[in-house]
Parts: C-alpha cells; sequence; structure tokens
C-alpha cells in the first residue's frame, strides 16, 4: 500500500498533488453538499464575475460539479487533455474573482480585494498553464520498457490482432497464438514488413491443457516480457440450452489458459524485474449478464485476478493490467452465437488499455462503458441489475436460446 501511495503521489509534483485533494473535496464533499443540502433561499454561484442566487445557482452549480469532477480524475490520471483547460478554468476563477469585488462590493478596498483574490488565483493559473509537459508526459516505448517479446493469445482476429498491430509499432517482436494459422501468418507478414520486427507464429488450440503446455514449450526460448491473454469467446443463451462440451471450453479458454500461461512466464518477469501481464476481460465481468451467464462469470474471473495481481505485483517492476471491454467490433459476436450489434473499434481499445498499463489495475473503454460498469450495480439492488441486464442481452440473442 505504502508503495503504491509513493508511486501515486510521484506522479505529480506537491502543489499539483494539493490541488487535486482539493478538486477531490470539491467534487465529493462540497458540491454535493451545496447542491443537496444548503437551502436554495441562501445558495449563491459565481461565473465569470456574475452572481447568481437560488434556483440559478442550483442549476449552475451541476456544470460546476463537473469541472471538479473532471479535474479529480484529469489530475489523478494525468490525462493530456487537462492541458489547457485547468489553466483556463483556472483562469476564469481568477477573473471572476477580481471582477466579483469590484461589481458587487463599494469604494476602493473593493478594487483592493478583487486584485488580491484575482492575483491569488493567477498562481494555480500560470503554475497549470507551464505543466503542460506534465500532462503530456514522454511516452518510452514499450520494448524500452518491458524488453524484447511479447506473447498475444487470439492474435489472428479482433482485439488480440490489433494487440499485436499496437505492440509491434512499440518495436515489440510478437508470438501470436490462435487456431488459424493462415491468419496468424498474414498479420505476421504485416507486422514483419509494416515494423520490422521479428514473429513467430504458434497455431495452436488454448481450450486444451495440452494446447497451452505446447505454446509454453513454443516460447521456452525466448524472454517473453509482454504476455497478452486475450483469447476469449462468448456463448449466448440460457445455460440449460448450451452445450456442456461448449460450457467447458469457455470455460479452459477464457479462465484457464490465463492462469496457467500466466503462472508459467510471470516469475521470470520478476526475476528480471520487468514485464507486463494483460488480461482482456470485459464490462461483462462487472455484474451478473443472464443469457450470458457463465460468459460473464468468466470474464470476471479474468477482471478480478488481473486486479488482484496488480495489487500483489506493486513494487516488482511488472505491471498487470485488466482490460475491460464493453462491445468491440471483431468476430465475437458472431462466435458467441449472438445477433449482430455496434461496438467500438478493437484499435480503440486497445490505446485504452496501452495508456493505462503501468498507471490502475484495470481500464475500460469508452465512457458509456464505464457509466454501465460502475454505477448501476454499486447503487442498485442485485435484482434489478439481473433483470435490466436480462432485458439487454435478450435483444441480442436469438430466440431460441432464451
Ligand atoms: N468483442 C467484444 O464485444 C468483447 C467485449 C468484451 C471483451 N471481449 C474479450 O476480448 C477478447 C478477444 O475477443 P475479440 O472481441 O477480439 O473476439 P474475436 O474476434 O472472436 O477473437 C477471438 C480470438 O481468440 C481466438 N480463439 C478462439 N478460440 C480459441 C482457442 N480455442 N484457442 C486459441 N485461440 C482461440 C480466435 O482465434 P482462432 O479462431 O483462430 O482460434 C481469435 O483470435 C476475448 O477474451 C473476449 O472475451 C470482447
Amino acid at each position: 500500500m505504502g508503495e503504491w501511495i509513493r508511486h501515486q503521489l510521484g506522479r505529480r509534483p506537491g502543489w499539483m498533488n494539493l490541488l487535486l485533494l482539493f478538486t477531490a473535496f470539491m467534487a465529493f464533499v462540497y458540491m454535493p453538499w451545496d447542491l443537496f443540502v444548503k437551502p436554495a433561499a441562501i445558495d449563491e454561484e459565481v461565473w465569470f464575475g456574475v452572481r447568481f442566487h437560488g434556483t440559478w445557482a442550483k442549476v449552475l452549480e451541476i456544470p460546476h460539479w463537473f469541472v471538479y469532477a473532471a479535474g479529480t480524475v484529469g489530475l489523478w490520471q494525468m490525462r493530456a487533455w487537462m492541458w489547457p483547460w485547468a489553466a483556463v478554468y483556472t483562469g476564469q476563477v481568477a477573473f471572476s474573482m477580481l471582477v466579483w469585488p469590484m461589481v458587487y462590493g463599494e469604494g476602493f478596498g473593493a478594487y483592493v480585494v478583487g486584485v488580491i483574490a484575482g492575483g491569488a488565483f493567477m498562481i494555480p493559473t500560470l503554475a497549470l498553464w507551464n505543466a503542460r509537459d506534465l500532462f503530456q508526459a514522454k511516452w518510452t516505448p514499450l520494448n524500452e520498457r518491458y524488453g524484447e517479446w511479447a506473447l498475444i493469445t487470439g492474435a489472428s482476429a479482433g482485439i488480440g490482432a490489433a494487440f499485436a498491430r499496437a505492440l509491434a509499432g512499440e518495436g515489440l517482436s510478437c508470438v501470436l497464438a490462435a487456431r488459424r494459422e493462415d491468419e496468424l501468418k498474414l498479420l505476421g507478414e504485416e507486422l514483419a514488413r509494416d515494423h520490422g520486427v521479428e514473429v513467430r507464429c504458434v497455431p495452436v488450440d488454448l481450450a486444451t491443457a495440452t494446447g497451452v503446455e505446447l505454446l509454453l514449450s513454443q516460447v521456452a526460448d525466448l524472454e517473453i516480457s509482454v504476455l497478452v491473454n486475450n483469447a476469449g469467446i462468448g456463448y449466448a443463451g440460457r445455460f440449460d440450452k448450451q452445450e456442456r462440451g461448449r460450457q467447458e471450453q469457455m470455460v479452459q479458454l477464457n479462465c484457464m489458459a490465463p492462469v496457467s500461461l500466466t503462472a508459467e512466464l510471470l516469475p521470470k518477469m520478476i526475476e528480471r524485474g520487468r514485464g507486463a501481464v494483460i488480461f482482456t476481460g470485459s464490462v461483462a465481468g462487472a455484474q451478473p449478464l443472464p443469457l450470458h451467464a457463465l460468459y460473464s462469470a468468466t470474464k470476471s474471473f479474468d477482471n478480478f485476478l488481473a486486479e488482484g495481481l496488480w495489487g500483489e505485483l506493486q513494487g516488482s517492476g511488472v505491471d498487470v493490467l485488466g482490460l475491460q471491454p464493453g462491445s468491440t467490433v471483431s468476430e465475437f459476436h458472431e462466435v458467441a452465437g449472438e445477433l449482430p450489434h455496434a461496438g467500438q473499434p478493437a484499435d480503440e481499445v486497445v490505446q485504452v488499455a496501452l495508456r493505462a498499463l503501468g498507471h490502475q489495475p484495470s481500464a475500460i473503454s469508452g465512457g458509456f462503458n464505464w457509466l454501465r460498469a460502475n454505477l448501476a450495480h454499486r447503487l442498485l439492488p442485485r435484482s434489478w441489475v439481473a433483470l435490466v441486464a436480462r432485458g439487454v442481452v435478450a435483444r441480442q440473442t436469438p430466440d431460441e436460446m432464451q
């Protein structure tokens, strides 16, 4: 825990940690009190030096809350979009503090108060304006951060192929594993041609224990620095209507293969003092998902395993990330037997993962997915969560499987 706190505090200078504390206080304590507890009759809000009262003050507290919430997230994760918006907003506060006493106060004293208050808020404004480089920190290529070779399972399509392209773009040589050899070879040629990296294709069925052993034997001579446990399948429909063999394959592929590969490769990364393990879990693992019950259980397994390992490995030099995509464009829906529906491009999902790697235990791709994964199941009774989810999944499930 101490190591993690030191790492988090070390991500920004001391004055910015204080600012983060302030925005968190405003977002979680002061603004909720202002909005929900303070009587409207005595409520006041100031924007651009103009004072608003009563209902208008209540309405304007909502964007104010969003500003502090965004500031808290932006400072915590040192997001690039904080520049220039944090400085622009603080500049607006400085302007308000300058103008407000002059407009509503009386005499020379009001001007003095305005200049002092406005000047005081110019200090954080200038500091945030000058912090551009901190928010847009230099990116160290992943091959320099972790080492030479990545192993990506499920690399013949979708998110796995997007991972392989992104990692090769970062200078990592790639072991590509999946069942379809032709697809792997095509991708391998593309990676070698476009990025000049080495590629090894391993056609293998990871839904069997022998397949996992075969893959491990094929990489035994390599120092695997980045392991992407991505291969996975879904299986849409009511549990009692599903084939038992396919259910067991899914558990083997989605859960057992990542366990065995990680168990073999992680200790060597720890020994070297660097490396990364990524698990492709899912927002489907954040809550029970009727008509996809077993799949969501396997993804909850992946999500929890990733976050638990992240906690265990603090200070070891090995980064762990649980990627939790929402609906993504790939072959997944068809293979799972779902009706077609929209999704996020796989390369966008992978970018979310690579930006988050080394900074947080898990990453959810997309704001809507974040809300879905966090709000409903934390706030609503379990029965509602399951039944609302059933309604959503039913629209993507063929009638005969419901
Ligand atoms: N797409 C989504 O909406 C979504 C959302 C959340 C999470 N996810 C997760 O993302 C991961 C990747 O899925 P995707 O969306 O990229 O789906 P995809 O396009 O269907 O890709 C799945 C990959 O897994 C491989 N695979 C399947 N069965 C295998 C087996 N028995 N042995 C070895 N490899 C196998 C497939 O290759 P072969 O067929 O060549 O073996 C393919 O490369 C999965 O873990 C999935 O649960 C997907």
